[in-house]
């Protein structure tokens, strides 16, 4: 296994719309199991894989909460794609690997239910509410281009993204 740079915002291929991919083959079964190893050291709760500079539609999450002591529950998604959404909505603090240390409050479908490829190249489903609902969909956004700050007033934005700017260009020069 290996670490992947994460991109940090402002960057084009978190503006980019990623491609299905055909079969979860023993390629895309490594790059599941990278961006995971990647995402556990963050530390995050989702990673998608533009966020890798990969751009094929892929994602992994685990929202267990390990300071309760669950255990780990990872989800590791290929082509994902919402099939039900509830009526209802829930707002949640997102934060993103890409934009570090920035949190803001979205409004997402309280629960959903997802069919993706798994890492067994199985097709499956499973429902998701509270913070992996969110994750799961902040995640899909990503393979379409979408980041969380793109919810949010264009003054909230600017200010989150000159934000993150001023960190990026602190870790450049480290
Ligand atoms: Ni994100």
């Amino acid at each position: 296994m290996a670490l992947l740079p994460i991109l940090v915002a402002p960057d084009s291929a978190l503006k980019t719309v990623s491609s299905p991919i055909s079969q979860v083959d023993s390629i895309v079964q490594k790059q599941m199991q990278d961006m995971l190893e990647t995402m556990y050291m963050a530390p995050g709760v989702g990673l998608a894989a533009n966020q890798v500079n990969v751009l094929n539609r892929v994602l992994v999450m685990d929202c267990a909460d390990h300071r309760a002591g669950e255990d780990k529950t990872p989800f590791c998604m290929a082509n994902p794609d919402i099939i039900w959404e509830s009526e209802e909505y829930s707002v949640w603090d997102e934060g993103c690997l890409s934009f570090p240390e920035n949190f803001a409050e979205i409004e997402r479908p309280a629960r959903v239910r997802v069919q993706y490829i798994d890492e067994n190249n199985q097709i499956q489903e499973a429902e998701f509410e509270g913070l992996s609902s969110h994750c799961v969909q902040h995640e899909m956004d990503h393979l379409n281009g979408i980041v969380f700050v793109d919810y949010l007033s264009r003054l909230k934005k600017s200010m989150i993204i000159r934000k993150v700017e001023k960190i990026k260009k602190g870790m450049d020069v480290l």
